[in-house]
């Protein structure tokens, strides 16, 4: 698609919002081709039913269904995209549809992920000589890697596989390795974490170290992802409106009390993507706190700057470690079919569309902030569910 298409690719799905839930749903499949299998599930009261539920965790006596819905208007690297999401709060969903039309008014998001690269590390202790042995490391490394990469031959295969291994000195005779692992379409967890605990005796031996933690890291920052968008001035009412969002961003970027809230409104975009296809959140927002305080302050994850027509050029980057086989990806039948809604991607594209719905929410929320305020948009639909509470509880 050329970029210019791209405004009335989102124009096609003007009023989606007024449709039934039948109706949209409808739309949906059609639009993605969805089977008759992958419909019923998204729609079906407990698409979990316990039995399954009962083989993905311990004492488990149903499940917990969420409010399941499309955001719409997205278009990413050209594509547009119908992107699902899971979530209670109200607004999140018309907020991430909001941003992604605002942005698609500029051609829509571009990204840049990065390779799917997992951190595991090895921690040793009691090292007599901490330099000696990052040299010990050194010379090692190559028959390291082979030999871990011998132990996981399928993944290999797929194009993965451990890329390298580092030694960083962290504390007083403590040395720890990271092995950096292409997991592919894996999120990766199980497979960095064997491959730690097949490295460290072999490490601690060759080092004369005592073995450590062997975990991988959540602070994904070999695997990030970048968003950007250009929203013309004119789709948000003028410079004046492009400056009051420059100096919201600038606030979260000052002052970690706001910069909390900021990032978790970017969060309210990304988490949402994740539950809906069965990918493991927790580590997604683990990975985003901490590169948030990566230069020693608690930052915004996003920058916003007027461009030279005054428009707003918006970008957030953060880790993004998902998966799209493994997991619960393709056992939850719900998560298998939002992933058919996506059109199947790899972890890379889900990546990209995650990053996207990120920037979008916070392209919102700035821009309702910056304006009239959030309460006016919000307190509709919150009205409706205090109404709702009341007559649970009358
Ligand atoms: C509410 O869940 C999220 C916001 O507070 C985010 C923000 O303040 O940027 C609206």
């Amino acid at each position: 698609m050329r970029r210019d298409e791209s405004v009335s690719v989102a124009d096609a799905w003007s009023g989606f919002h007024r449709l039934t839930p039948e109706q949209r749903l409808a739309r949906v499949a059609e639009h993605t081709k969805l089977s008759a299998g992958d419909r019923a599930s998204l729609t079906a009261a407990s698409a979990l039913p316990r039995e399954l539920a009962a083989q993905f965790v311990e004492n488990a006596v149903g499940s917990f269904p969420l409010p399941l819905a499309f955001a719409v208007h997205a278009v990413v690297d050209g594509t547009p995209v119908v992107v699902p999401m899971a979530v209670e709060e109200s607004s999140v969903v018309a907020a991430a549809s909001h941003g992604a039309k605002l942005a698609a008014a500029g051609g829509g998001f571009r990204t840049k992920v990065d390779d799917p690269v997992t951190i595991g590390q090895v921690e040793l202790r009691s090292v007599r000589d901490v330099a000696a042995a990052k040299r010990t490391v050194g010379r090692q490394r190559k028959a390291w890697v082979a030999d871990l990469n011998k132990s996981i031959a399928s993944m290999v295969a797929r194009g993965g596989g451990v890329r390298s291994i580092e030694a960083r000195a962290v504390g007083k005779g403590r040395l720890v390795l990271h092995l950096l692992v292409d997991t592919r379409d894996a999120m990766g967890a199980n497979v960095v974490n064997t491959l730690c605990e097949r490295l460290a005796p072999v490490a601690a031996e060759a080092l004369g170290a005592k073995v450590g933690l062997r975990i991988l890291s959540n602070l994904a920052d070999h695997r990030l992802a970048t968003a950007t968008c250009r929203v013309p001035a004119k789709a948000l009412g003028g410079r004046e409106a492009v400056r009051a969002i420059v100096a919201a961003n600038r606030f979260a970027l000052d002052d970690p009390y706001r910069a909390a809230t900021h990032n978790k409104g970017i969060l309210n975009g990304i988490d949402p993507v994740l539950v809906a296809t069965g990918n493991d959140w927790r580590a997604v927002e683990a990975g985003a706190h901490a590169y948030a305080a990566r230069a020693g302050q608690y930052r915004a994850l996003t920058t916003y700057k007027a461009d030279a027509k005054g428009d707003l050029v918006a970008s957030l980057t953060l880790p993004m470690a998902v998966g799209t086989v493994g997991g619960v990806t393709r056992l939850h039948p719900t998560a298998k079919a939002c992933l058919a809604v996506l059109g199947n991607p790899d972890a890379k594209r889900l990546a990209a569309i995650a990053v996207s719905i990120g920037l979008a929410q916070n392209l919102a929320a700035l821009k309702a902030l910056s304006g009239e305020g959030i309460q006016k948009g919000h307190m509709a639909l919150h009205a409706t569910n205090l109404a709702l509470a009341k007559r649970k509880t009358a």
